[in-house]
């Protein structure tokens, strides 16, 4: 049957079928060609897009207004300095307020029980632009990113390296278990994933092939890797961790000499950005030649404009 997502939300991966999924990374290949060949096609012309945002933005705010925008629709920000979501007014209300004026709504900010109440109430899809246990549409940019490095997706092998708990390193694993990418997470125990994510990616992994691996040290874990992955050591809404963090983590900093553990030139380094150089990676790995962050970053904007094509 051919795949439609018109009117759903994007809450997290684990909610799509990896069909789903295939259908969005085509199309997101499409809109990044037609947007270098200079299309205008104005799609969303007479649309509207509410962002929401209750933590700070640089490229998910940037490639939804953009992707919206030159597609002739009208995107709104709306920061929860500004707004009453859940303060004052309660986010059922928001919700019901936003889908009467709104053709989509994008939240990024804490709880993923806030973006779920949102889509339950405002009867217009919902994009997960982050909270603090996922990250969907970083994901589809990553695969993406992948795709266009080595040509196919299904059994390469992605080593993602600190946080291992942190909305990336579990949204990952989400979107690389239903793919048929190979996903191990290396950190220190303190950081690794519950055993609820693993157990629902378990299931995923079967269908696709994926292979699941939590590690603690990077040797070994990381011959043979496709891709070396790291995020920063402390997310939005956690500073007052970032002692703790640096201590844990200093062993496990992207450097050319934990590169050099997947036996490979030509494996490459991603990062959703931003990156806090010398911390989680060292600027010989994000400026070097292996490093893909800022197609990656790019990517962001055109799987946003594919998901919003796509749902809308
Ligand atoms: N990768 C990512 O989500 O970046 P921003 O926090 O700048 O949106
Ligand atoms: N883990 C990071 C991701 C930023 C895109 C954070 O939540 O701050």
């Amino acid at each position: 049957m051919a795949v439609s997502l018109k009117g759903r939300s994007l809450l997290t991966l684990a909610d799509y079928s990896p069909e789903e999924i295939r259908y969005l990374l085509d199309l997101s290949h499409e809109v990044k060609r037609e947007k270098k060949e200079g299309k205008i096609l104005q799609r969303f012309l007479g649309k509207t897009l509410a962002l929401i945002f209750e933590k700070r933005s640089t490229r998910t705010r940037c490639a939804f207004e953009t992707a919206f925008g030159e597609e002739g629709g009208h995107p709104v920000f709306l920061s929860t300095q500004d707004i009453q979501l859940g303060a004052k007014e309660s986010i059922e209300d928001t919700a019901r307020v936003l889908g009467r004026m709104f053709d989509a709504i994008q939240y990024r900010g804490f709880k993923q029980e806030t973006v779920e109440a949102l889509a339950r109430y405002a009867g217009v899809p919902v994009y997960n632009g982050l909270t603090d246990t996922d990250h969907p549409t970083q994901v589809l940019a990553d695969l993406m990113t992948l795709e266009e490095e080595f040509g196919r997706l299904k059994g390469l092998k992605l080593v993602f390296v600190g946080d291992g708990r942190n909305n990336m390193a579990r949204a990952l694993m989400i979107g690389c278990s239903k793919v048929g990418v190979h996903y191990t997470i290396v950190a220190p125990p303190e950081l690794h994933p519950d055993q609820a994510l693993l157990s629902l990616c378990a299931g995923f992994a079967k269908e696709s092939g994926a292979q699941i691996r939590i590690g603690t040290s990077p040797r070994g874990e990381l011959e043979g890797a496709d891709a070396v992955y790291t995020d920063v050591w402390v997310s939005m809404g956690e500073e007052e961790k970032s002692v703790q963090r640096m201590q844990l983590l200093l062993p496990f900093q992207v450097n050319s000499g934990l590169m050099s553990l997947t036996g490979r030139k030509d494996s490459i380094f991603l990062h959703c950005l931003p990156a806090v150089k010398g911390n989680e990676v060292a600027v010989e790995v994000i400026e070097g030649p292996q490093s893909r962050v800022w197609d990656e970053a790019e990517n962001r904007k055109h799987t946003i404009k594919a998901l919003m094509l796509a749902t809308l």
